[in-house]
């Protein structure tokens, strides 16, 4: 035999030597949920997650940062007396988001901070965007005014040092809006991250009862994608990168790694994945009931993730990963 492929395989160093892929820290970004009060609260649909207080948000970023993640995109769990069905409280400069960014700016200067724009968690429809309600009862969704808070919620960000924003709701012309309106306000810096491709999907349960952030009617399939489309995906790369997005966003991952690898061949810029709630509810929940090795399982997944072709990925994993890493090495 000529070809023995097992030669490469043979030892932890050729292994090394020739692994296509690494993960690291650096390529991880964390998602954390904050709200207002003085307590650290459990979360009960998604375990050992945390809804922080602004201090423990502080503290929880900044040992992930020194641990080695680069990044935290942040959540609002926002009291229900504070919804509306315009979603006002999305962009109060004195609200929980901005104080949240001016306390990680202040303590660790040198964390990117991203913040996601969209009205679920500030609206009392639980919808992305704001609702009307057609003669026959259907629900509209209603884009362009919607993309007018959206604006409103950005700069708001922006002014109370967000250094990318991250907009989750899947209304048409976005981003485009979005670069305007944080270009007109002078945040020419300010990157957008968009959720270029973002299904609807059943994997994003766990992170609503986070945040108590359900649709209180009807499902978002009006805005976000059919899961059983792929060409749909890259007419939404095209139309982001023109409209200005600095990178673009596959979600959810695992299940996605098709449309990471299509997005991958269609656009220049960096894409991150978002390995999400259920993802992370699956992968904890197998592993707390001792039915699967947690940390090979979080390792693969976000190699595959990676090896599909994401440059970045957001994971609930990520501060454990900085973790295994440094204890590693
Ligand atoms: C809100 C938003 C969602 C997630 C991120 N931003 C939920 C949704 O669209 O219903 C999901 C993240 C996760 O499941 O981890 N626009």
């Amino acid at each position: 035999m000529l070809q023995r492929p097992r030669r490469n395989r043979k030892s932890p160093a050729i292994r090394n030597l020739v692994r296509e892929v690494s993960l690291s820290a650096k390529d991880l970004i964390y998602p954390l949920f904050v709200h207002e009060g003085a307590k650290n609260v459990a979360i009960a649909s998604m375990p050992s997650c945390t809804r922080w207080s602004i201090e423990g948000l502080v503290k929880e970023a900044g040992e992930a940062h020194a641990l080695g993640v680069p990044a935290v995109v942040i959540f609002p769990a926002v009291p229900e007396e504070k919804k509306n069905s315009t979603g006002d409280e999305s962009y109060n400069p004195d609200g929980l988001i901005p104080r949240a960014l001016k306390a990680l700016k202040a303590a660790h200067p040198t964390l990117c901070l991203i913040t996601d724009v969209a009205l679920d968690p500030y609206n009392s429809d639980g919808h992305d965007g704001i609702v009307q309600v057609r003669p026959d009862g259907e629900l509209e969704i209603l884009n362009d005014e919607t993309v007018e808070v959206l604006c409103k919620q950005a700069v708001s960000h922006a002014v109370a040092g967000a250094d990318i924003i991250s907009p989750s709701d899947m209304m048409d012309g976005r981003v485009g809006a979005l670069r305007a309106a944080l270009d007109t306000a002078g945040f020419t810096d300010v990157s957008i991250l968009s959720y270029t491709a973002k299904y609807a999907s059943a994997y994003y349960g766990p992170f609503r009862g986070a945040l108590d952030s359900s649709p209180k009617a009807g499902d978002k399939k009006t805005y976000q994608m059919d899961y059983a489309n792929v060409r749909e995906a890259i007419r939404e790369v095209i139309l982001d990168e023109d409209e200005g997005a600095d990178m673009v966003m596959v979600k959810p991952a695992g299940a996605y790694l098709d449309i990471i690898v299509k997005l991958r061949e269609n656009t220049t810029l960096p894409i991150a994945a978002y390995q999400v709630s259920g993802e992370y509810l699956m992968i904890k929940s197998a592993a707390d009931a001792g039915w699967l090795d947690e940390k090979a399982v979080v390792l693969e997944s976000l190699t595959a993730i990676k090896r599909a072709g994401a440059d970045l990925i957001l994971s609930y994993f990520a501060k454990q990963v900085a973790q295994w890493e440094r204890d590693d090495c």
